[in-house]
C-alpha cells in the first residue's frame, strides 16, 4: 500500500497540480509544498503557474485570492473551513457603508480578507508591501482595513492620513511588550524581528519589522546567531532548515490553530476528491479582481 505521500504525488502529476503552503503550515505540509512563502509570494505563484489544479495549504483568503488571480484554475482548499479569525472582522456591507460615511477616502484592504470584502476595495496589500501600495496612491486620505496594527504600522511610515479599521489577527494581539522584555532578558544576544501585524508598542521595541518571507531574509543575511521571532511559530521550521546553526525564540503561545488544520491526510483527501474546490461568483471574481491584482503589481 503506497504511503500518504506517495499517494499526494502520484495525484499531483496526473492532475498536473502545484502544492503551496505558506509559512505557518505545519513542518509535514511544508515537506510536502512545492512553493512555501508568503501571502504575496505565493499569490504571485498562484498567478503564473502552469498547472491545472492549485492545491492552497493555508487559510481560505490565501485560496480564494489565488482562484481571483487564476478564474480557470481548479483551485484546492485542503481545510475549507480554515479561516483567518481577522479576515472575518470586516464584512463587504460594513465597507460600503463606511465609505459612504468617508467620501473620497482610498479603500486599501489588507489581503487577509474576505473575497466579497474585496470587490470594495481600490487595492489590496499583503504585510510585505503595504507601505509602497498605501504611499502609491493619488488620494491623501486612506481608510485601511481591516488590520489596525498594519495600518498603524503604515500610518507611521507615510504621509498619508490613515483611517483605520478595528480588525486584528487574535495570534499577533496576544504578544505583549512583557513576552518580548522576558524573551530579551533570557536571550539578551537575540535581534528581535516582528510581523507588522503585531501591536505597535511591540513593534516599537523591536529591531526589525517585516513579513515572514522579509523575516527570512534577514534571518540568513544578518551577522547574528540567535532572533526573537514575534510572528506564528509555524516560521521555526523553515527558519531552523534554511538558516542551520542560528537560534530563534517564539512566544509559546504564537499559534494559528486554523492553518494547523491542514494536515498530509487533507491533502490527500482534496486531491481524490475535489472536496475543497473554491468556488466563487464570475461577479465577485470580476469586482475583486483589479484591487487584488494591483497589489501582485505593486511589489
Ligand atoms: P505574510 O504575508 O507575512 O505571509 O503574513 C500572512 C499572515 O496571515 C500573517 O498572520
Ligand atoms: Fe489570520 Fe492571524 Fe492566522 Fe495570519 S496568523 S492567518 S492573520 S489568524
Amino acid at each position: 500500500m503506497a504511503s500518504v505521500t506517495e499517494r499526494i504525488l502520484q495525484l499531483k502529476k496526473e492532475k498536473n497540480a502545484v502544492i503551496l503552503a505558506h509559512n505557518y503550515t505545519s513542518s509535514e505540509v511544508q515537506d510536502l509544498a512545492d512553493f512555501v512563502g508568503d501571502s504575496l509570494g505565493l499569490s504571485i505563484i498562484a498567478a503564473n503557474t502552469e498547472a491545472d489544479v492549485i492545491v492552497f495549504c493555508g487559510v481560505s483568503f490565501m485560496g480564494e485570492t489565488a482562484k481571483i488571480l487564476s478564474p480557470n484554475k481548479i483551485v484546492l482548499l485542503p481545510e475549507p473551513e480554515a479561516h483567518c479569525a481577522m479576515a472575518s472582522m470586516c464584512s463587504a456591507e460594513q465597507i460600503r457603508a463606511a465609505k459612504i460615511a468617508n467620501p473620497g477616502y482610498a479603500v486599501v484592504g489588507y489581503v487577509n480578507s474576505t473575497a466579497e470584502a474585496k470587490t470594495e476595495m481600490d487595492v489590496c496589500c499583503t504585510s510585505s508591501n503595504a507601505e509602497n501600495v498605501v504611499n502609491s496612491l493619488y488620494e491623501k486620505n486612506v481608510l485601511f482595513v481591516p488590520d489596525k496594527n498594519l495600518g498603524a504600522y503604515v500610518a507611521s511610515r507615510s504621509d498619508k492620513d490613515i483611517k483605520l479599521w478595528d480588525g486584528f489577527c487574535p495570534v499577533h494581539q496576544c504578544i505583549t511588550v512583557k513576552q518580548v522584555q522576558d524573551l530579551k532578558a533570557k536571550h539578551p544576544e537575540a535581534i528581535v524581528m516582528a510581523h507588522p501585524e503585531c501591536r505597535m508598542d511591540v513593534l516599537n521595541i523591536s529591531d526589525h519589522i517585516g513579513s515572514t518571507e522579509k523575516i527570512l531574509k534577514l534571518a540568513k543575511q544578518l551577522n547574528a546567531d540567535e532572533f526573537i521571532i514575534l510572528t506564528e511559530v509555524g516560521m521555526k521550521y523553515r527558519l531552523e532548515k534554511e538558516c542551520p546553526g542560528k537560534k530563534f525564540y517564539f512566544p509559546l503561545q504564537a499559534v494559528c490553530m486554523t492553518m494547523k488544520m491542514i494536515e498530509p491526510e487533507s491533502i490527500l483527501n482534496t486531491l481524490e476528491t475535489g472536496e475543497g474546490e473554491i468556488i466563487l461568483d464570475a461577479d465577485i471574481i470580476n469586482k475583486a479582481y483589479k484591487p487584488v491584482k494591483r497589489m501582485t503589481d505593486l511589489i
